[in-house]
């Protein structure tokens, strides 16, 4: 039995937890799916938009499961100035994320330009803070849920050229086209992919609401290209899971389903098995512990808890928790080849 114990927990730079209860279910499972560090997404009904708001979520986060080191990012909107960004790094928050207005859940309260951003974004080069794109386009005229990641790959070019030394994430990347944009620019963008990346394309999601996200998974070959680059050894490509839970009652609906998929539980298993599944099970601890950790260069607390994978089977839970709220995992009572198991040290 194939079983690898990493030499320190995964690293995921792209969280949702929500708020609430819906919190208090999620949280455990950061841990349990072999994640000790989370950079974890603002879009909260309202958004964190402020240094204060961000600290008292992180508190909240910290009460639930204080083994966890919890990266905060702020919501990119008008409140974000020059001033905040500087108070903002003071009080350890790591990135600003910026969500194009109505691409994605939450995100109404997102930008229609980046020109008046400037400004902040040259504070937070001068920070040394680090800015995580939504890159879609919102579908407006030709452009459609399947090219608004392509037409977005301006955008980051347009933003690398004129902030060079301002990190930039493109997060849950999802196409050839991204990749490629990705490995054109300098040392300063990366790219987050996630795990039901690795595992989907456009017919598991059309007609099956529980696969949908955004960006939706595209084609066969973008999702081979997503492979490729994940398991390639290059750093500039790291976990990200975009774990985004949703009640069962919202992804149920036939019309207005939530956008999100939720694979925290069994982070670190999923991509596990994709990665074997291409001959890269040694590419795996680049992946998700290291890369992502050098690009952010984080401060985090020593970790509490081992972490082991192993190549043995284990069936997808059909639902954490209970009632409306409860959440359906990714490939839910499915069997996966891989498990992931925590030790406390
Ligand atoms: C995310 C969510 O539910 O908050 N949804 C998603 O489809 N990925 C938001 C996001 O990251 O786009
Ligand atoms: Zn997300």
């Amino acid at each position: 039995m194939t079983s690898i114990k990493l030499s320190r927990p995964v690293a995921d730079f792209h969280v949702h937890v929500r708020d609430g209860k819906m919190m208090e279910l999620v949280v455990p499972t950061i841990k349990q799916g072999g994640v000790s560090v989370a950079y974890i997404m603002p879009n909260l009904v309202p958004p964190v938009t402020s240094v204060s708001d961000a600290v008292a979520y992180r508190s909240r986060l910290q009460a639930v499961d204080s083994s966890i080191t919890y990266l905060m990012t702020l919501y990119l909107s008008p409140k974000i100035t020059p001033e905040v960004i500087h108070e903002a790094k003071k009080a350890g928050i790591t990135g600003v994320k910026c969500y194009p207005a109505g691409v994605t859940t939450n995100s109404d309260y997102g930008v229609a330009s980046y020109v008046p951003y400037y400004p902040t974004f040259a504070a937070m080069e001068e920070e040394d803070m680090v800015l995580n794109l939504h890159g879609e386009c919102p579908s407006i005229g030709h452009i459609h849920v399947l090219n608004a990641e392509e037409e977005f790959l301006p955008t980051l070019k347009d933003l690398h050229t004129r902030f060079p030394k301002l990190r930039i994430v493109l997060e849950h990347c999802t196409s050839a086209a991204a990749v490629q944009a990705v490995l054109e620019c300098g040392p300063t963008v990366s790219a987050t992919i996630t795990a039901h990346h690795l595992f989907l394309t456009i017919d598991n999601w059309a007609g099956n609401s529980f696969n949908f996200c955004k960006p939706v998974a595209k084609f066969p070959d973008d999702r081979a290209a997503l492979i490729k680059a994940a398991t390639s050894g290059n750093p500039k490509f790291f976990f990200g899971s975009d774990s985004a839970p949703h009640p069962i009652v919202n992804k149920e609906k036939g019309k207005g389903a939530s956008a999100g998929v939720f694979t925290q539980t069994l982070a670190a298993a999923y991509v596990a098995q994709v990665f074997d599944s291409v001959g890269a099970i040694d590419k795996v601890e680049g992946f998700l512990c290291e890369f992502g950790r050098d690009f952010y260069k984080i401060e985090e607390m020593a970790p509490s808890f081992s972490v082991t994978l192993t190549k043995t089977d284990t069936v997808v839970p059909n639902l954490l928790g209970e009632g409306p709220g409860a959440v359906v995992p990714f490939m839910a009572g499915e069997t996966l080849g891989w498990t992931v198991k925590t030790e406390d040290l």
